[in-house]
């Protein structure tokens, strides 16, 4: 049985659908354990536990991880990385989604293995997104 922790932050929901999408396309898929977990109750050891690994959080500041919880987890888990499968998402507003290919440089250079680009979503998911979110899911599941 594998193990899939999708850990985020959400301040007004859409990045928290995103993972509710992740989640149903992961379901889909037989022999995984998968949860949603909201990165404020999250730990090092979900990260250490789980095969597989979905972070996700909106662009925030200028084009940055949300910094009180967000970005503490990300240096916590840092040393963690190296390995494991990762997919990264999160939802922004007006920018042109620097925060992620940053984000994603920084789990190349952390030896993450990123089953995917990062899935970024303007604004709530609805229509193709919904489907990409499913999609990277199950994507990330069967990896
Ligand atoms: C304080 C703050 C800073 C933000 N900074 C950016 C930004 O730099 N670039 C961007 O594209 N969107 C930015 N946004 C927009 C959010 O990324 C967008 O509203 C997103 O949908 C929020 O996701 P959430 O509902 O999961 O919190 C910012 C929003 C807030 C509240």
């Amino acid at each position: 049985m594998k193990k899939l922790n999708i850990i985020y932050w959400s301040g007004t929901g859409n990045t928290e659908k995103m993972a509710e999408l992740i989640l149903e396309g992961a379901k889909g898929v037989d022999n995984l354990e998968a949860q949603m977990i909201d990165v404020s109750s999250a730990s090092k050891k979900d990260v250490e536990e789980c095969d597989l690994i979905a972070l996700g959080c909106p662009s925030m500041g200028d084009e940055v991880l949300e910094e009180g919880e967000m970005e503490p987890f990300m240096e916590s888990i840092e040393g963690s990385l190296s390995g494991k499968k990762i997919a990264l998402f999160g939802s922004y507003g007006w920018g042109d989604g620097k925060w992620m290919r940053d984000w994603e440089e920084r789990m190349n250079n952390c030896g993450g293995d990123l089953v995917d680009d990062g899935l970024i979503v303007n604004g709530e998911p609805s229509g193709d997104a919904v489907d990409q979110c499913k999609g990277l899911g199950k994507l990330l599941a069967e990896s």
